[in-house]
């Protein structure tokens, strides 16, 4: 007998809205009761692939913007073998940053059209949630300042925020989006009753294909 998939669960938004913290505050409250639930996070800089990109990041190599652009899409395809695994398992993924991340950045640089950087993800797994955490840039200054890697200013953040809009109208992915000002345990609870309806449902539903 076929036992039931896992639910993959993404979650996205602007940064310091507490993907992170959400993402472990919620892997560990499906653990507790009793759901199998693993964390990953894109990029994934363990692989080769991803070292290439975290080095980018941290701007101790240039890469060329196309270039960037597929490979931050070559790390993700590169572990769907492992994920449709692990969902087939039973298990349910809860993914900080995904190829929503992908489209939203990349367009946000000059010369870029979001149709032209969805294409490279077209077909990966289907999230069958994608949560994004809503924070307006002026909580998201209180909450200190930028990092030093690459992409971390509030002129690149806005633009990025703008495209995750855009992304946002397509209703053939599941988007729920999370008030991410409120205090970590009301946007912790918010977040695990959407996870826990996206559970059941996945445990009916085969997964889907990102986009096509
Ligand atoms: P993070 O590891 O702190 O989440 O940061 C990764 C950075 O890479 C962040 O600025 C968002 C950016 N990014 C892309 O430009 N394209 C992508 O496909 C992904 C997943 C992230």
């Amino acid at each position: 007998m076929a036992s039931k998939r896992g639910a993959l669960i993404v979650l996205e938004g602007v940064d310091r809205a507490g993907k992170t913290t959400q993402c472990k505050k919620l892997v560990e409250a499906l653990q507790q009761s009793g759901r199998p639930a693993e964390m990953m996070r894109f990029p994934d800089r363990t692989t080769t692939i991803g070292q290439l990109i975290s080095s980018y990041l941290e701007k101790k190599s240039d890469l060329e913007d196309h270039t960037v652009h597929l490979l931050f899409s070559a790390n993700r395809w590169e572990l769907v073998p492992l994920m449709k695994k692990k969902l087939e398992q039973g298990i349910t993924l809860v993914v900080d940053r995904y190829a929503f991340s992908g489209a939203a950045f990349t367009s946000a640089k000059p010369g870029f059209c979001l149709d032209w950087c969805m294409k490279p993800d077209v077909g990966l797994p289907k999230p069958d949630l994608v949560m994004f955490l809503q924070l307006n840039p002026a909580e998201a200054a209180l909450r200190g300042q930028f990092g030093i890697e690459r992409y971390e200013t509030s002129a690149f953040q806005k633009l990025v925020q703008q495209k995750f809009q855009l992304l946002m109208k397509d209703p053939s992915v599941n988007w729920k989006v999370i008030d991410a000002s409120q205090n970590i345990e009301d946007v912790h609870d918010n977040i695990k009753s959407h996870s826990l309806k996206a559970i059941n449902t996945a445990e009916r539903t085969p997964l889907g294909e990102l986009w096509k």
